[in-house]
């Protein structure tokens, strides 16, 4: 029998999580195995169980989890810059080999990078998911409102002293964004979120923080307190119907909303105003060379600190405790930290 380990499955569509047991794939050309240290939990897990979103996951039972960070196993034909031993972090696939809720998993070399000496496998485990959200969000010619990458040679100072509004920025993919955005050069970097995280954001390098009970009117005007330039980029990282209409509210004519759910606001002719849903999801053929062009930097910006990961906390029980981390995620318990867990410790 080929070697076997535990993983978490969704027995079948909207079924229930059981731990089972997987044979360890080997990996093929362009390709890594990984033993995975921490696998961070994001929203998209809770939902695919519940409702089966979007076809995501079409084939039963069903790995979940695509935030990874772990050490190379094996390398697989073709692949020059890693090795085994090196420690790695990765974004999985919605494909039972190459995903996060288990012990081994396959990664796409492409969309794995080394973690800097300076992080623990923890933090760089919060990291791919919600950071190609913000990448593919801002710099997206594609499902993003298609800004100029400032890691690349034909970066300029484009957003330069331009503001931007970033709704929900202590939530994961919003931490990020106001980072990328700080790379960029925007200015003011304006976000919402509870008062209990205003000095989280402002670490992050936002600029101006906002409690996130305002109504779209106070914002608009305690933002125009701010800055008298027009809004033309609002990146609304929680795009819940309610944040959505804040958005809208505050978004300059021919403007655009980056949305990480699909749109409930109607965009309209006469203003010009776009609203795209963004996909961070580097499998895809869109936006190949952005994805490819930022997980190449993914290293250096944590090495640097350009990129700070997020705030964690880590979950009792290894692969089991996800099944209560998705419930907390679900019920709204989790505020400014990814929750991460420990498939080796699994019992
Ligand atoms: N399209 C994509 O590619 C993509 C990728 C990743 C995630 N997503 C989606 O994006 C959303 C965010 O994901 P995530 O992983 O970043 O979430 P998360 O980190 O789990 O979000 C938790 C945070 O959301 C904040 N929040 C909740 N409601 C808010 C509101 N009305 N205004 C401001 N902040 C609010 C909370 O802030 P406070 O505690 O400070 O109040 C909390 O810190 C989810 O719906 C997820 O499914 C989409």
């Amino acid at each position: 029998m080929s070697p076997q380990q535990k993983a978490l499955v969704l027995t079948q569509k909207q079924g229930n999580f059981e731990l089972s047991s997987r044979s360890i794939p080997s990996p093929g050309a362009g390709q890594l195995l990984v033993k995975i240290q921490s696998a961070a939990l994001n929203p998209v897990d809770w939902k695919i169980k519940d409702t089966g979103i979007l076809g995501l996951v079409t084939h039963y039972p069903a790995v979940l989890g695509s935030d990874i960070a772990g050490i190379v196993e094996e390398v697989g034909e073709g692949v020059e810059n890693f090795r085994k031993g090196d420690r790695v972090l990765a974004h999985g696939k919605y494909t039972n080999d190459l995903a996060a809720f288990q012990q081994y998993t396959l990664t796409v070399a492409s969309f794995t990078a080394k973690i800097p000496s300076s992080e623990s496998f923890d933090s760089a485990a919060t990291v791919a998911v919600a950071l190609d959200a913000a990448v593919v969000g801002l710099y997206g010619n594609e499902m993003g409102a298609g800004l100029t990458p400032p890691w690349t040679e034909s970066a300029g100072d484009h957003e330069s002293k331009k503001p931007i509004v970033i709704l929900g920025g202590s939530s994961s993919v919003g931490s990020y964004t106001i980072q990328l955005a700080r790379l960029s050069g925007f200015y003011p970097i304006i976000t919402t979120a509870s008062p209990s995280n205003e000095e989280l954001v402002r670490e992050y390098g936002a600029t101006h923080f906002f409690d996130r009970n305002l109504s779209g009117k106070q914002l608009k005007a305690a933002i125009s307190k701010v800055t008298d330039r027009p809004i033309r980029i609002v990146y609304d990282s929680i795009s819940l119907p309610e944040t959505q209409l804040v958005a809208w509210e505050l978004l300059a004519n021919n403007g655009t909303l980056v949305l990480t759910l699909p749109a409930s606001v109607k965009e309209d002719e006469g203003k010009g105003r776009k609203a795209i849903h963004t996909f961070g999801y580097p499998h895809v053929p869109q936006n190949e060379e952005l994805y490819r062009s930022s997980w190449a930097m993914v290293e250096k910006w944590l090495s640097e600190g350009t990129i700070q990961p997020n705030k964690y906390e880590v979950l009792p029980n290894g692969l089991e405790g996800i099944i209560e981390g998705l419930e907390r995620l679900k019920l709204g318990q989790v505020s400014g930290v990814k929750l991460v867990a420990h498939p080796q410790e699994t019992q």
